[in-house]
């Protein structure tokens, strides 16, 4: 695969110095101007300042210059706006409407952290001491960037810029309801592409070390705001990454997500495993309640509307 990883991405926001305070309080630091992350991954969101919430930039890696320019000239063949520099690439989502950067630049895998002590039936593995989870005497941090979800007009024409454009793979569909999960990583998925009546953000996922750091860091958001929980904690199917979706500050929906699928065999995964015919509601294996109607689309869809029509898109 010529993508190697989805590096960050750029959300527009009219407060972002709020956001970024949300952001320092669930454990990622401030490392550059609006740009949020932690010493393993420097850069996981960056912020700007717009009058409506968007997602402005995505940033994706490549191995090589050659990769490159056969993106380049992909993009060309079917028309899309493109522009190569040396190291780079840009060309803006013709559906959606934000830039995408995609920088040569070497894979950067997250040192692992030790397993936790859990016991279970048979397992002794934490005798005489309580949970680091139970006491709080643990602080994790969000890990790494995960994935980006858009709501699309037109899904057919945003998967073909994505797939044959710029060379993410499909791992899923959905068919019935439009769904299709994109990878450019080992990531099951870095971008799922749904309809929705206006181009917008669903939501923006980051990595947790597992389901009790997604509870800690999750609680914490909760207890800021009693109705930012959107939906979870629980397991998807599709990806079985165990979840939480909530609100940011901004309105915008993220989620906390760990032990996701990996696929690092593209060709088992795309010939025995990939799923063209899932159910529309296969959404969880498991969760602790009903989803709120944000976790569809936003709820100030119309104010993302006359934001994008303020911008002349
Ligand atoms: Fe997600």
């Amino acid at each position: 695969m010529a993508l190697t990883d989805l590096i960050d991405i750029e959300l527009a926001v009219p407060n972002p110095s709020e956001l970024e305070e949300f952001w320092n309080r669930r454990g990622l630091l401030t490392t550059g101007t609006g740009r949020l992350g932690t010493p393993e991954r420097e850069s996981q969101l960056r912020l700007a300042e717009s009058d409506y919430r968007h997602v402005s930039q995505m940033r994706i890696a490549t191995e090589t210059q050659e990769d490159l320019v056969r993106i380049a000239a992909s993009l060309q063949k079917m028309g899309a706006a493109v522009e190569l520099g040396d190291g780079w690439l840009e060309s803006i989502d013709p559906v959606i409407g934000h830039s995408i950067r995609i920088e040569v630049t070497k894979t950067n895998p997250l040192p692992p952290i030790a397993p936790r002590e859990l016991n279970g039936p048979g397992r002794l593995n934490r005798p005489n001491r309580r949970s680091e989870a139970a006491v709080r005497e643990w602080a994790p941090k969000p890990r790494r960037f995960g994935h980006v979800v858009f709501g699309s007009t037109d899904t057919k024409a945003s998967v073909d810029y994505y797939v044959n454009g710029l060379g993410f793979r499909i791992s899923d569909r959905l068919p019935d309801v439009e769904a299709t999960f994109l990878r450019c990583s080992t990531d099951h998925h870095n971008m799922l592409i749904l309809p929705a009546p206006v181009p917008c953000m669903n939501h923006y996922a980051l990595e947790l070390e597992d389901f009790d750091a997604i509870g800690l860091r999750g609680v914490e958001v909760v207890r800021e705001r009693p109705d930012a929980s959107v939906y979870g904690m629980g397991r998807h199917v599709v990806g079985s990454n165990v979840f939480w979706y909530l609100l940011d500050p901004a309105g915008g929906m993220f989620e906390f997500f760990a032990d996701m699928d990996q696929i690092t065999d593209d060709d088992l995964w795309d010939n025995e495993i990939r799923r063209e015919d899932w159910d529309p509601f296969t959404i969880a294996t498991y969760e602790s309640g009903i989803s709120k109607m944000d976790f569809f689309l936003p709820t100030d869809i119309d104010v993302i509307a006359a934001g994008r029509e303020r911008a002349g898109l």
